[in-house]
């Protein structure tokens, strides 16, 4: 149902997943969404962005932000979805460990700066979501740099929302971990070896037991979450708690 004041959304990672049933629903929902990914879609707003190459972002995301800057939307907002799992195991590769750092990490904290420095005079309801894991908490052996980053994240989303407080304009941030999600990612999850992944086996039962999320349910919750006036300054909540 298209709105009158609709929403602008900024989801990284929108071609598969949690971020395509995100895009999907809130395209739906009458709102405008900037998907970016390595693989684009056919939808004009589309983008394409290897997140593993942060120099690109701002040249992507920026002249967007600007012109959303003077559209007068109601709500603005950054979903960092995009992730990656691998390398899972002990890896010592230093190519590797850093792609994985700058895709999980790097490339967010860089997207989360370019929005509030863009948006800095808008005085639109302007929020950042990053989107968390329980490994982020627990320590899931083989997961060392899926759980580091998203722990950093995490952090990062701490400071940033102490960091706002004393604007003119404030930017909402909230982490929120979804829980486990049927995607692509618990796929290459479930194929990983017990030698790199000890815990391999769990996460076998998980699916086969019909435990794991359904996206689009997920992507529901978390739109549903965003519709809410509540603001979480630098939360980390599980998707139940940001439901309310
Ligand atoms: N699935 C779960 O059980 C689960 C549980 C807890 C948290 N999460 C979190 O939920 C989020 C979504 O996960 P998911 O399960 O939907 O993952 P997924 O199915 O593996 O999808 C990952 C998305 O990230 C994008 N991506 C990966 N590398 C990229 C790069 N270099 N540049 C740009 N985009 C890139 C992929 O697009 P392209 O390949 O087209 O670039 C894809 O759209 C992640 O933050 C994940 O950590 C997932």
């Amino acid at each position: 149902m298209a709105r009158s004041v609709p929403w602008l959304l900024i989801v990284t990672g929108g071609s598969r997943g949690l971020g395509a049933a995100l895009v999907a629903r809130a395209r739906q929902s009458g709102h405008r969404v900037l998907a970016l990914s390595r693989t684009a879609g056919d939808h004009d707003d589309d983008r394409v962005l290897d997140l593993a190459r942060p120099e690109t972002i701002a040249p992507a995301l920026v002249p967007d932000l600007r012109a959303a800057a003077e559209h007068g939307f109601e709500r603005i907002v950054l979903i960092n979805n995009a992730a990656v799992l691998d390398p899972i195991g002990a890896c010592s590769d230093p190519g590797a460990i850093s792609r994985h750092m700058t895709v999980n990490l790097v490339a967010p904290i860089v997207a989360s700066r370019l929005f509030i420095e863009t948006l800095a005079q808008t005085a639109a309801d302007k929020r950042i979501v990053l989107i968390s894991s329980g490994a982020a908490t627990r320590a899931i052996p083989g997961w060392s740099l899926y759980g580091a980053a998203k722990a950093g994240l995490d952090h990062f989303g701490r400071v940033l929302a102490e960091e706002q407080q004393t604007c003119d304009w404030p930017v909402d941030v909230v982490s929120i971990s979804p829980g486990v999600i049927d995607t692509d990612m618990q796929a290459s999850i479930r194929a990983a070896s017990r030698r790199d992944f000890p815990q391999v086996e769990h996460f076998r039962e998980l699916h086969r037991s019909g435990a794991l999320r359904d996206p689009d349910a997920v992507a529901a919750a978390v739109l549903t979450g965003l519709a809410r006036p509540e603001r979480f300054h630098g939360q980390v909540v599980d998707l139940a708690r940001f439901v309310g």
